[in-house]
């Protein structure tokens, strides 16, 4: 296949993907990677489209409980609860919501407690970069942050940005979100705290040996990364001892000593950046 063949071939997969409903509002620039290793691995459109659709499907679309759902969700919520209710009040409204993407879900039983452990190490930021974020800058009433706080939400699927944009406007919560491929060469904006929350795993999946890659790009003064403890099936299997073999070596070439934080079904680790010579 010559190189023409391949880009006028990853043209037609990435305008087939831009139609589903599921994939449409995927960064272009993983569009642009995933349809090319589809292309060169099948010769039929056919099996490339599905082997793609595969890949999206690890990278985002498991994880998320049906987008047409979200926006109804989101609309209720927003029409159901003014910007000035009680925090307990917005609280319970978000609660579903988060309930719509597996991780923040998982994530529910502990959600004060977490928050407070990670931001007692780092300090409360006033920049906050959550990338590969997901439905997490609608934890805020959770964080303690203060109200001018600014939460930079970097997401491959445009639809969870527009959900984090809608919420957080209505809300009046400084937010700057924007679809985003880690794995795309362009900088992360600069933040005093980065979260990269279950996020090292899948980008892994993508592309091997990705992860030291993006921490070394992070501009930031603490690093957060997190790791699920059970599979999406809730089945635990010895991912915990896997995880913390891979942090043990990402530390090591990252020349740092991470703090650990068990929580039930999640592993964070949080250390400071050295400053670079
Ligand atoms: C396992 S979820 C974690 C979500 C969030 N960090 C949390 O813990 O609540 C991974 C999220 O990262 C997004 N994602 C996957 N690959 C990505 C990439 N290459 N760049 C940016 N986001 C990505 C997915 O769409 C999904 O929302």
């Amino acid at each position: 296949m010559t190189n023409d063949d391949l880009a006028s071939r990853a043209a037609r997969l990435i305008a087939a993907l831009r139609e589903s409903r599921k994939y449409g509002a995927v960064s272009e620039d993983a569009l642009f990677r995933v349809a090319e290793t589809a292309c060169r691995g099948h010769r039929r459109d056919s099996d490339a489209l599905k082997a793609a659709k595969r890949k999206l499907h690890q990278a985002c679309g498991a994880f998320e409980a049906g987008n047409r759902d979200l926006v109804k969700a989101t609309r209720h919520l927003l029409k159901a609860t003014p910007r000035d209710a009680d925090p307990i009040v917005i609280r319970s409204a978000l609660t579903p919501l988060l309930q719509h993407h597996a991780s923040t879900h998982e994530r529910l039983p502990f959600l004060d407690r977490y928050f407070r452990e990670v931001f007692g190490i780092t300090g409360l930021p006033r920049t906050l970069l959550d990338l590969g974020g997901g439905l997490g800058p609608l934890c805020r009433p959770w964080m303690g942050l203060a109200p001018d706080a600014l939460i930079l939400h970097r997401e491959l699927d445009g639809h969870l940005v527009e959900v984090v944009t809608t919420v957080s406007a209505h809300f009046d919560w400084p937010i700057d979100s924007a679809v985003h491929d880690a794995l795309s060469p362009i900088a992360s904006p600069t933040a005093e705290v980065t979260l990269l929350l279950k996020l090292l795993p899948l980008l892994e999946r993508a592309r091997k040996n990705s992860s030291l890659e993006v921490l070394r790009r992070i501009p930031s003064g603490f690093v957060v990364v997190s790791f699920p403890t059970q599979s999406l099936s809730g089945r635990n299997k010895g991912m915990a001892t896997q995880y913390a073999d891979f942090m043990d070596s990402l530390a090591s070439s990252l020349d740092t000593m991470p703090t650990r934080i068990d929580f039930p079904n999640e592993l964070v680790y949080v250390w400071k950046v050295k400053a670079s010579d």
